[in-house]
Formats: C-alpha cells, sequence, structure tokens
C-alpha cells in the first residue's frame, strides 16, 4: 500500500526535481525521481551499441533491467549511475525512448514498486497523471523557455568547462516538444494540479509557494 504521495511535473529544467529533493527533505519523505529512470534505461541502451530508435531492442533491454533507487542514488543493474544518466548523449536520446509505449509500462511498474510503503515526492512528466492519479498532492512546475535554458547554462558550467546556451535551449525545446505530442503519457498539467510558474522566483519562493498551497488545500501531509 501507497502512503502518501505528492506529485511533481513539469517540462524539462523547470526546477522540479531542486523542489522535489528539498520538499522531501523538509517532510522527511522519500525523493524519486522518475526521469532519473528513463534515463538510467537510456544510458544501457547506448552502452549495449543499440539503436535508440528501434523500439523492439529498446524494450528487450528495458525488460530484462534492473533500476531503483537506495539512499537517494540511482543504480543501474547494481551499478550507481548518478553521473553517467546526466550526460550530454542522455540529454538528446531519453525522449525517444520514453515515447515508446511499452517501456513506459515496465517504467511506471518500476516507479510505483520504488515507491511502495513510503511517503514519496516524485518528480517528472506523467506523476500526477498516469503513475499516481490519486496523489495526495499534484504541482506543476515550470517557467519560460529562456529560463529554463539559462538554469541549465548554468549547472552545465558548474560540471563543464563550457556551455552553449543556444544550444542547449534548442535542446530543452525538442525534448519538451517530444514529452508533450507523444501518444502515449504525454507531459500535461493534470486537471486537479496547482501550476506554479517560477520564471522570475528563487527556490526558496516556489518552495513556500508549494507549501502554502498544501495548507491551503487542508491535506495532511
Ligand atoms: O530533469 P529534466 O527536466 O532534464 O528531465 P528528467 O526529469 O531527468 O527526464 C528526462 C526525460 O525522461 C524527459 O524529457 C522525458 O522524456 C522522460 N520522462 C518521462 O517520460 N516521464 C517521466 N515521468 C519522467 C521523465
Amino acid at each position: 500500500m501507497n502512503n502518501k504521495v505528492i506529485a511533481i511535473d513539469g517540462p524539462a529544467g523547470a526546477g522540479k526535481s531542486t523542489i522535489a529533493r528539498k520538499l522531501a527533505k523538509l517532510l522527511n519523505y522519500t525523493y524519486i525521481d522518475s526521469g532519473a529512470m528513463y534515463r538510467a534505461l537510456t544510458l544501457k541502451v547506448l552502452l549495449q551499441d543499440a539503436d535508440v530508435q528501434d523500439q523492439d531492442a529498446v524494450v528487450r533491454i528495458a525488460a530484462e533491467t534492473d533500476i531503483d533507487f537506495h539512499h537517494n542514488s540511482i543504480f543501474l543493474d547494481g551499478r550507481n549511475v548518478d553521473q553517467e544518466i546526466r550526460e550530454e548523449g542522455i540529454n538528446r536520446n531519453v525522449s525517444c525512448i520514453a515515447a515508446v509505449p511499452e517501456v513506459r509500462r515496465i517504467m511506471v511498474e518500476l516507479q510505483r514498486k520504488a515507491s511502495k510503503g513510503k511517503n514519496v515526492v516524485m518528480d517528472g512528466r506523467d506523476v500526477g497523471t498516469v503513475i499516481f492519479p490519486n496523489a495526495s498532492f499534484k504541482f506543476f512546475i515550470t517557467a519560460s523557455v529562456e529560463e529554463r535554458a539559462l538554469r541549465r547554462y548554468a549547472e552545465t558550467l558548474e560540471k563543464n568547462s563550457q556551455a552553449d546556451l543556444e544550444d542547449i535551449k534548442l535542446q530543452i525545446e525538442q525534448r519538451d516538444n517530444v514529452d508533450s505530442t507523444r501518444v502515449d503519457s504525454p507531459l500535461r498539467m493534470a486537471e486537479d494540479a496547482t501550476c506554479i510558474d517560477t520564471t522570475g522566483k528563487t527556490v526558496e519562493q516556489v518552495l513556500e509557494e508549494v507549501i502554502k498551497s498544501m495548507n491551503l488545500m487542508g491535506g495532511e501531509y
């Protein structure tokens, strides 16, 4: 049985994971990054030199892959892949793999399994619409594409010596486009979600808004 679920969905680079992580810490919930699971599968497909467009091959790989979290780290077949899943090749290919319906079925099962019996904050694209339609609280976190690109740009510069803002912006737009137009579980706001536009806001301001809204809704957390 699941306990409490707080669902945080939204487009690429909107700051979902920062908010979700902080919220989980504050409430003493478990944070689950559903996107990291698609990223881990993409890493495996690339490592096996399989064609990301070959849906049968991708589904075959997904069916024989174990993806799980331990202490906020992600493990792909027992190996910690926290760093590798953030690399450039993954950004470019993950949305194509996440659009495959059978892959999504397998991932949703893993995501529900990882949440079982826990109070969780989960972020992604379909948490409030598909994975946990009965979540206790649902948020849709977004920001202008310019701001989202700038945030990713700053993040990338922290890790690498160089980054290309225009290229990052283009990639974000492409990923949003694939995520929003796919047939199975497209990125969209759940009807009962609270939308927060984070453009021009600090992490603290957004977190405050999330908690205020949870208090207003009166639900227990
Ligand atoms: O953090 P960022 O916004 O870059 O993306 P992410 O949460 O790591 O997700 C990476 C990709 O996985 C997304 O662009 C989607 O294609 C896919 N994804 C999904 O389809 N469903 C989810 N619940 C989470 C991620």
